[in-house]
């Protein structure tokens, strides 16, 4: 925690933002109360719930290998464990992973094809070798995996290559492997595709169920420490069956995936909208939380239906988001690289943990719109900290768990409107911190066809606390000048850029950070947020 600095001065430091004369300053008339404990429904999420997913074939591009370790993702994977308390998990999956076949003599680690007529943005004939599992050895200590195998090739050689790879697998990942996965969005592989249009739910369950024997007895014979290791699964892109996904994940249940209990985490895929379709904006479709709460409906729609298929079925295993990201299809340039992605990911994640959609694994491949960093230099995209990185490390700050003992709940506040979000983290049963997301757009670049000119708003909160929080409240905020801003993010006064330090974190002398708001007497507070902001308020109570 910085020290704390006198507000008067913290308010005159955020400058542009807050310098803003009160004309710009609107109140909210109603204090928000916030409750001593945290409310019976509040989400319990996992540890590690900042998470991500890295594209199969851009794997070694993130990870490295032992001789060249990538060390920039291993700075900003670091900076993750420390705010979060638990480092992020890697699950390695996605399209790719269903593309990709392993080839025991291959002396390189990958080996990719991209055909700009299937995807410009990643390869679809892959062959891995060996080597490929070393990228698994780099990442900080503490980070657990999820290794995707191929469940997209039929032909019997590339299953049998695939049976052939778990070795190479278990043996590099080790004691930090948590979970397998067989195949990636199977209720495509119909659209793909990969199998006939007659591909149905029973076919789907037969094929699982035969593949993961498979796999768990390649891995007891090579890895017996490692026997009885479970699935994520069925990580299916849709919530139901249209004439895209031909798969319905509940039915599935219904059908016996789980009936030999070797799921460990129930998997989930969501994106917000797909990048090519029209009609995309951010004010619309990312930062809306009527959108987020759509989505999100839908996803705790498959949740509860796995559930109530009762305990004989599925098992009391967590549901969580197993790969997800802005807009399908890598993400829409001003859109998804842009900082108010970056205040969706946050208002998104939030709620999904409030929810107890557990864990988050954000998706990420080189050179996608999406992703929270480029791993290394390309000639499409510079190597370097994205926008979105700066949300996950919001989010991580505010899923912050003293150990793993603790217990950590999240909610969302009922005061949350469409454009303005608020959530509490209790820990402990203690009251510990506040987040507020603003989710109206305000554009660095151009009028914004307002009154011109249009300093930026800000909205005054206040809250009125449980008794027991005293002293002063420590806010901490990301930040950029404007929502459609691609550069100069800073959280809590820090830029984690690749040309600073290498992803470590660099303050910066031209952002506010140490500011601190009283609580008074009546266990009041108020906070200032302007417009595509978030501030989370940390509390002694
Ligand atoms: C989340 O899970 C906890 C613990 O199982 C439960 O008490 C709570 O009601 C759940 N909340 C929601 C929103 O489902
Ligand atoms: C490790 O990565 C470097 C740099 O990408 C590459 O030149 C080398 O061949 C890789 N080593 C293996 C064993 O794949
Ligand atoms: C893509 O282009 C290649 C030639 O570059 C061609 O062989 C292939 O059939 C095309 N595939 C599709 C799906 O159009
Ligand atoms: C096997 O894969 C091919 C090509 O991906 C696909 O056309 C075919 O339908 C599949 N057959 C079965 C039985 O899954
Ligand atoms: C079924 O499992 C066996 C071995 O357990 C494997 O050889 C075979 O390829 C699998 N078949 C399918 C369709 O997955
Ligand atoms: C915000 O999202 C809701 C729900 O998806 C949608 O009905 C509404 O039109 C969106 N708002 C804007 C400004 O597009
Ligand atoms: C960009 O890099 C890719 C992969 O290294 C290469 O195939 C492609 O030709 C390059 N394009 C240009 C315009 O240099
Ligand atoms: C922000 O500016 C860009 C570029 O001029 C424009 O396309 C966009 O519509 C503006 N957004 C808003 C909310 O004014
Ligand atoms: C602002 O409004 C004017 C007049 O309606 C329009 O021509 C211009 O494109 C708008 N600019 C932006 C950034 O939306
Ligand atoms: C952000 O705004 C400040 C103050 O107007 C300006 O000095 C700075 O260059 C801007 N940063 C970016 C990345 O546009
Ligand atoms: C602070 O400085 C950085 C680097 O020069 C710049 O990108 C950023 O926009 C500046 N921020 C503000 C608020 O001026």
């Amino acid at each position: 925690m910085l020290p704390s600095i006198k507000r008067s001065l913290a308010v005159a430091a955020l400058g542009a933002f807050l310098k803003a004369e009160a004309a710009h300053i609107s109140s909210r008339t109603k204090p928000i109360a916030i409750p001593k404990s945290a409310p019976n429904d509040a989400g319990v999420p996992l540890d590690s719930f900042v998470s991500y997913s890295f594209e199969f074939s851009s794997w070694p591009d993130f990870a490295g290998n032992l001789s060249h370790p990538n060390a920039f993702s291993y700075n900003l994977m670091s900076n993750l464990g420390k705010l979060q308390g638990s480092m992020p998990i890697a699950r390695v999956g996605g399209n790719t992973q269903d593309i990709a076949i392993f080839d025991e003599s291959l002396e390189t680690s990958i080996v990719g094809i991209i055909r700009p007529n299937i995807s410009a943005d990643y390869p679809t004939i892959i062959t891995i070798g060996p080597s490929y599992f070393e990228s698994y050895k780099t990442m900080p200590e503490g980070t657990r995996f999820v290794h995707g195998f191929n469940m997209g090739a039929n032909s019997s050689a590339a299953r049998a290559a695939t049976w052939a790879s778990v070795s190479h697998a278990c043996k590099a990942i080790g004691s930090d492997l948590l979970f397998w996965e067989y195949g990636n969005e199977p209720d495509l592989f119909t659209a793909s595709g990969y199998r006939p249009d007659d591909w149905a739910e029973a076919d789907y369950v037969t094929e699982w169920l035969n593949g993961t024997t498979a796999i768990e007895e390649a891995t007891k014979a090579a890895c017996p420490e490692l026997a009885g290791t479970k699935f994520m699964a069925p990580s299916f892109a849709g919530i139901g069956v249209n004439d895209y996904f031909r798969l319905d994940p509940v039915e599935v249940f219904k059908q016996g995936l789980d009936e030999k209990q070797n799921i460990g985490l129930i998997a989930s895929h969501n994106y917000m909208g797909v990048s090519t379709n029209p009609g995309i904006t951010l004010q619309g479709t990312l930062m809306n939380h009527s959108s987020v709460l759509a989505k999100a409906d839908e996803q705790i729609g498959v949740k509860d239906g796995i559930k109530a298929l009762g305990a004989a079925l599925a098992p009391n295993v967590p549901f969580v988001m197993g790969e997800h990201n802005s807009l399908a299809r890598q993400g829409r340039p001003g859109l998804s690289n842009g900082f108010g992605a970056a205040l969706w990911g946050v208002d998104w994640n939030t709620y999904l943990a409030s929810q107890n959609l557990t864990r988050s694994h954000m998706h990420q491949g080189t050179n996608y719109r999406y992703q929270s960093w480029q791993p290394i230099e390309t000639n499409l995209t510079a190597r370097g900290t994205k926008p979105p990185y700066y949300g996950n490390v919001a989010v991580a700050a505010f899923m912050h768990k003293p150990s793993s003992e603790s217990e950590l709940k999240i909610s969302s506040l009922p005061s949350s409107s469409i454009y303005a979000t608020q959530y509490a983290a209790h820990v402990d049963d203690t009251l510990a911190r506040i987040l507020l997301v603003d989710l109206n757009t305000y554009n660095t670049t151009a009028d914004n066809n307002y009154t011109t000119p249009f300093a930026r708003p800000v909205e005054k909160y206040s809250f009125q606390l449980p008794s027991d929080c005293k002293g002063e409240a420590q806010v901490q905020r990301l930040l950029a000048n404007g929502s459609d801003a691609i550069t100069g993010i800073t959280w809590d006064g820090y830029s984690y850029n690749y040309e600073l330090d290498e992803g470590k974190p660099v303050r910066m002398e031209n952002v506010t950070c140490g500011e601190s708001v009283k609580v008074d007497g009546k266990g009041m507070i108020s906070v200032e947020v302007p417009w595509s902001s978030a501030a989370i308020v940390s509390l002694d109570c």
